[in-house]
C-alpha cells in the first residue's frame, strides 16, 4: 500500500484496544497512538493546577497550550507532559476519573483531535473513542472492540492490582459503568460505532484469536 495506512480502534474501556493496537502497530510497522493517554495527560495537568474541572474555558485553554508528547515504539510508549515522564502517573485512579470528565469539554476535544490528526497523518494505529467517527472518518480500517462489562472490569482490576492492592471488583465494575455512561452520553463526539466499523466482541476470546481476525481484515483490505 503506497498511501499511509490509518487504522482506527474504538471501543469502551477494557475492551483490549491498547493490547491489540500495540500488536497491530508492531506487526505492520506503524506508529501507535494511544489517544486516551493524551486526555489523561490533560487530566493530570488539571489536577496539578488550581483550575476547577468544571471551568470549561480554563480547562480548554490549558489543553491547547500544554506540551504532551508520545514517544517510543508501541511496546514502550512513554508519555510526557511539559517534558516530565508521566507514563505511570496517568494510570492512577484520580487521573482515570478526571480524564473521563474533562474529555466531555468541546475545546479539549478540539485541541486533542488536531494533535492526533497531525501525529497520525503519515500512517498509524490509533485507539480511542472517536477515531473512526471524528479524528479520521476516512480511516482505511475501523475496528470497534467491545466485551461484556464484567469481563472488562476483570481486565481492568488485574491492571489496577499491579499498583493498588486494595482495588476491589465491585468498585472497578462500578467505575467502568460510570465511564461507559459518560463516554457514550456526552454531547460532543460520544462513543458510538462508526457506520463502516467492523465490530468485534472479544468476550471470552483469547487475544491471539482477536488479533488474527484483525490481521485477516487488514490483509483483505490491502488486496482491494
Ligand atoms: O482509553 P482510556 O481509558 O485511556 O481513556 C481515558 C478517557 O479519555 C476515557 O474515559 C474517555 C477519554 N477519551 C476520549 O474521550 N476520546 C478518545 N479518543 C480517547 C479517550
Amino acid at each position: 500500500m503506497s498511501q499511509p495506512l490509518i487504522i482506527a480502534i474504538d471501543g469502551p474501556s477494557g475492551a483490549g484496544k491498547s493490547t491489540l493496537g500495540r500488536m497491530l502497530a508492531r506487526e505492520l510497522g506503524l506508529l501507535y497512538i494511544d489517544t486516551g493517554s493524551m486526555y489523561r495527560a490533560v487530566a493530570l495537568a488539571v489536577i496539578e493546577s488550581t483550575i476547577n474541572e468544571s471551568d470549561d474555558v480554563a480547562v480548554g485553554s490549558l489543553a491547547s497550550r500544554i506540551d504532551i508528547d508520545l514517544a517510543g515504539d508501541p511496546d514502550s510508549l512513554r508519555v510526557t507532559l511539559e517534558g516530565d515522564d508521566v507514563t505511570d502517573r496517568i494510570r492512577d485512579e484520580d487521573v482515570t476519573q478526571m480524564s473521563s470528565i474533562i474529555s466531555t469539554i468541546p475545546a479539549v476535544r478540539r485541541a486533542m483531535v488536531q494533535r492526533q490528526r497531525e501525529l497520525g497523518q503519515r500512517g498509524a494505529v490509533l485507539n480511542g473513542r472517536d477515531i473512526g467517527t471524528v479524528v479520521f472518518p476516512n480511516a482505511d480500517i475501523k475496528f470497534f472492540l467491545d466485551a461484556a462489562p464484567e469481563e472488562r472490569a476483570e481486565r481492568r482490576l488485574a491492571e489496577e492490582r499491579e499498583h493498588n492492592t486494595n482495588a476491589t471488583y465491585e468498585q472497578t465494575f462500578a467505575d467502568i459503568l460510570e465511564r461507559d455512561r459518560r463516554d457514550t452520553t456526552r454531547a460532543d463526539s460520544p462513543l458510538v460505532v462508526a457506520d463502516d466499523a467492523i465490530v468485534i466482541d472479544s468476550s471470552g476470546q483469547p487475544i491471539e484469536k482477536v488479533f488474527e481476525r484483525m490481521m485477516n481484515t487488514v490483509h483483505e483490505k490491502g488486496r482491494k
